[in-house]
């Protein structure tokens, strides 16, 4: 069977080499691209299929539209719909985000975050989660949807890695088609964005990621790829930064050379919501649709544009019969939402807890301490930010509101609630949120000879001010104007030695604030919650020491609540929460990010937010049987407590049912079997990128680390992707670059699970082979524990006498393996041309060279106990 496809592909390449060859030289292209042409059509892509029927109908719309109608048709009229043309019975179509769930204003379900639907390693499961999106925006009347992302992780503080796949193409690609497949299997359009780059989120609109083109066919673009050839995805989004110093809606080698012409993308490429910056620059490279609204592809700018002979009519059609085209494949011509499918669906929420349950990774269980045994658990503490209420997902575009959420706190008490209790042992479930009351805070802190209020008319604290001294701040009702601001200034004295926290208190989400300590200004890390900051002083004080303290606050009210305190960091963690740690049986902390401190337009801090190495510390020293569950979008800084903590969950984020999915695996009824999609270093100075992920200081943009614009900021910054194709264990496992041989703390593809698992006898079907042949690794895997549970058994290639440097291993298949205790089984997968290639910058195309390969076959990219050789003619 296998042979007659690839003999038929053949046949494929030589008609797409021929129709090319005709093409192109009909439009004089030069020889160079033309090369470029033939390699890459000779890799046998599947391109996207036209429909006779819809071009029937979309050659009898065009024929009706005026170039007025038809350049009104290229941009939103609102938020989330495109612009309808009654002439022609055409109606806005619906767009809405967003990869974890729909946020089209009616709550919806909060599936995990994507990150953890790649790291269930399981496309058949991003299919089922896909499909169950798809049914919820056709209940909501939604025709396309915002997502996946699959923009590849660089840096754990990328502020939207939680919204993307991880760190390898192969693994990005398998999830991401089987999401698309399932959305689209609904008939409704999935988008796959931000293409591309879009992988910092520091000045994002203004930074350009610079990569060679190695770099980006062989580590940016396969999972976009993927979407196109395999997936028929309906529309691209383009994104907000630069590549290669083009923004991505203006760059014509991503949107027409590759995705269109290369790809053979038909669909819509549209921009992301404001993210065009030229419009004559962007029609004339690719981008088909702007929204959220029609400003730079307005009838102002390419009327006169088309007038003048800037832009063809024939470009203006081609975006307008791609905007056709996805809303007729889709019939999503006026379609209403399906009163048929419920807004609220139980086998969707089933869903949304599969995936959670199968892609929480343990990443540690010292003692073997998970999972706990409910008979022995009597008193369970449940303690940390994150415990209550749900930490469901990242924030930003990507956020959902709910009908359900079940927070980790509900689903080990549930959980504990339903267990069958011994006599003398009943189950207790304590909670804290390990945190310190904050008024306790402001009301505790005392400055030297009090604070001096000055409450000034004007808005820079300049003028006449009426004057007071005030023991502390605590949100106590201060009178003043929308124009006016307010002052406090003090001197603070450490109690005793220590590392110290500003706690500040802005009483209404409008205001704004500024502290500084000895005339430094200190930054806001990311809130505690809205409008709460902890924000650490610049240096640890020795007792007796003190500091000058100034408070400089905006209100936007003519009343203000503004609240200031300074305490210990060894005195955070709240006394309840270190009593009812030292009274547990076992002590479960719930830590990490959430939808305030990981979001789109800002990256994240490498350390957890602001207190929670304090408290991971504090209580780890209470209670042997600390089990801590992290929260978040990616790696962390392990090092303050790593050894301390004997057992680690990594929750990505879990969606609405994650509290139950805790519990499940906590306790033992869901055997751990998540694998991560992304190395974690031990440090972020061991990440291949951390030379180039931020500018280099002095350079453009260096200056502008955070927020979508930087203010007045307009230069460009420049990040050079100087890592290479060694990204991630590509990196890690090549000492050819990685001649320190830094590990990372976790390997790509590692998680523990209840049960052991043994591979054995790696066999191929051929020892010699040429490319083209279908080409099978086959392999026994074994449960040698006592528990039911599942492994993820990952083939990587590994060329043995490159010509150009090459990544030592690089992972080409994977499958998930389900199996009871004792029980074994043998699986086949496949490899294929593609599997062996490389881009090679010469010829401009993917290329196999003829040689020696190694196939290794375990269960992470640093456990690959079996090995076969293959060589290639
Ligand atoms: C995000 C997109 C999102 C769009 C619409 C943008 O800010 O970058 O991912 O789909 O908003 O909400």
């Amino acid at each position: 069977m296998s042979v007659i496809r690839f003999r038929i592909c053949a046949l494929m390449r030589i008609a797409v080499v021929f129709s090319l060859v005709r093409r192109l030289s009909a439009c004089g292209v030069a020889a160079a691209a033309l090369a470029g042409w033939l390699i890459a059509a000779a890799g046998c892509m599947a391109q996207q299929q036209l429909d006779p029927g819809i071009e029937r109908r979309i050659d009898a719309m065009m024929a009706k539209l005026t170039l007025e109608q038809k350049i009104a048709l290229l941009g939103g009229v609102s938020t989330w719909y495109t612009h309808p043309e009654p002439s022609i019975g055409l109606q806005s179509i619906r767009l809405s985000d967003g990869p974890a769930g729909l946020r089209s204003g009616i709550p919806a379900i909060a599936y995990p975050a994507p990150i953890a639907l790649a790291a269930s390693w399981d496309p058949a499961l991003a299919q089922e989660m896909g499909s169950a999106l798809g049914r919820d925006a056709r209940a909501r009347g939604v025709d396309v949807l915002l997502g996946p992302g699959v923009d590849i992780a660089r840096a754990p503080m990328a502020g939207r890695n939680f919204e993307y796949l991880g760190e390898d193409p192969w693994l990005a690609s398998r999830i991401a088609v089987g999401y698309i497949e399932g959305v689209q299997s609904q008939g409704v359009s999935a988008t796959v964005k931000h293409f591309a780059l879009n992988d910092q989120e520091y000045n994002r609109h203004n930074s350009s990621s610079d990569a060679d083109e190695r770099t980006l066919r062989e580590i940016h673009l396969p999972a976009f790829e993927a979407a196109v050839k395999e997936a028929n995805v309906g529309a691209i989004m383009d994104s907000y930064n630069l590549v290669n110093g083009t923004h991505s809606t203006q760059n014509g080698w991503l949107n027409n050379t590759v995705a269109k012409q290369e790809w053979g993308f038909k669909g819509v490429i549209m921009s992301d919501w404001d993210s065009v910056y030229d419009g004559v620059a962007a029609v004339n490279n690719g981008l088909d649709l702007e929204m959220p609204f029609l400003h730079y592809l307005s009838p102002e700018i390419l009327l006169p544009a088309v007038a003048s002979g800037r832009v063809s009519t024939a470009t203006i059609d081609d975006h307008v019969r791609r905007i056709l085209r996805l809303i007729l494949r889709f019939q999503a011509n006026g379609r209403p939402p399906d009163d048929s499918i419920s807004l609220f669906s139980e086998s969707s929420d089933r869903i949304a807890l599969k995936v959670a349950r199968e892609s929480i990774v343990l990443l540690k269980n010292d003692r073997g301490i998970l999972p706990l045994d409910p008979a022995r658990t009597c008193t369970m503490a449940v303690i940390g930010p994150n415990a209550s209420p749900a930490v469901m997902g990242g924030g930003g575009s990507a956020i959902v509101a709910t009908y359900k959420s079940v927070s980790i706190l509900e689903g080990v008490a549930d959980f504990l609630n339903a267990a069958k209790a011994r006599p003398g042992c009943p189950h207790t479930v304590l909670y804290d949120s390990g945190l310190p009351d904050r008024d306790e805070v402001f009301n505790a802190t005392r400055f030297d000879r009090g604070l001096t209020q000055q409450v000034f008319a004007s808005r820079d604290f300049t003028g006449r001010a009426q004057q007071t001294l005030r023991p502390t701040l605590a949100e106590d009702r201060i009178a003043t104007t929308r124009t006016g601001s307010i002052r406090w200034t003090g001197r603070f004295t450490a109690p005793s030695d220590g590392v110290y926290y500003a706690l500040v208190h802005d009483g209404r989400p409008a205001d704004r604030h500024a502290l500084y300590i000895d005339g430094q200004l200190l930054r806001d890390p990311a809130p505690v919650e809205a409008g709460t900051w902890y924000i650490p002083l610049p240096r640890p004080l020795r007792r007796g020491e003190s500091v000058q303290v100034r408070f400089d606050y905006l209100p936007n009210d003519i009343e203000a609540f503004p609240g200031l305190g300074i305490i210990n960091a060894d005195d955070i963690v709240s006394s309840r929460a270190r009593r009812i740690a030292r009274s547990a049986d076992a002590v479960l902390i719930a830590a990490g990010f959430d939808k305030n401190s990981e979001h789109e337009g800002a990256d994240r801090t490498f350390a957890l937010p602001p207190l929670q190495n304090e408290l991971i510390r504090n209580i780890a020293a209470m209670n042997p049987n600390v089990i801590l569950a992290l929260t978040g979008g990616g790696n962390v800084d392990m090092n303050p407590w790593f050894d301390r903590v004997p057992a680690l969950l990594q929750l990505w984020y879990p969606g609405e049912e994650g509290g139950a999915a805790v519990a499940d695996v906590l306790f033992g009824v869901q055997n751990p079997e998540g694998k991560l999609p992304v190395s974690f270093e031990k440090r972020w100075e061991d990440n291949p990128t951390y030379r180039s992920y931020y500018p280099q200081p002095g350079t453009p943009g260096a200056d502008c680390l955070s927020g979508d614009w930087c203010g007045s900021h307009t230069a460009t910054a420049q990040v050079h992707y100087s890592e290479g194709i060694f990204l991630g264990y590509r990196y890690y496992a090549s000492p050819e670059v990685n001649k320190a041989n830094v590990q990372p703390r976790f390997p790509f593809g590692f998680g523990l699970s209840y049960t052991t698992f043994a591979f054995s006898n790696l066999r191929l079907n051929r020892a010699t082979a040429h490319p083209d042949d279908p080409i099978e690794a086959t392999l026994t895997i074994r449960n040698t524990g006592s528990v039911a549970g599942a492994d993820v058994a990952q083939i990587y290639v590994s060329e043995q006498n490159p010509r150009v440097p090459r990544p030592r291993i690089e992972l080409k298949a994977f499958q998930k393996v389900r199996l009871a205790p004792g029980e074994s089984r043998t699986i086949t997968l496949p490899l294929n041309r593609r599997s062996f290639a490389y881009w090679s910058e010469r010829d401009h195309g993917w290329k196999v060279d003829a040689g020696r390969f190694t196939i290794y076959a375990g269960d992470s990219s640093a456990s690959l106990p079996l090995q076969a050789e293959l060589t290639l003619n």
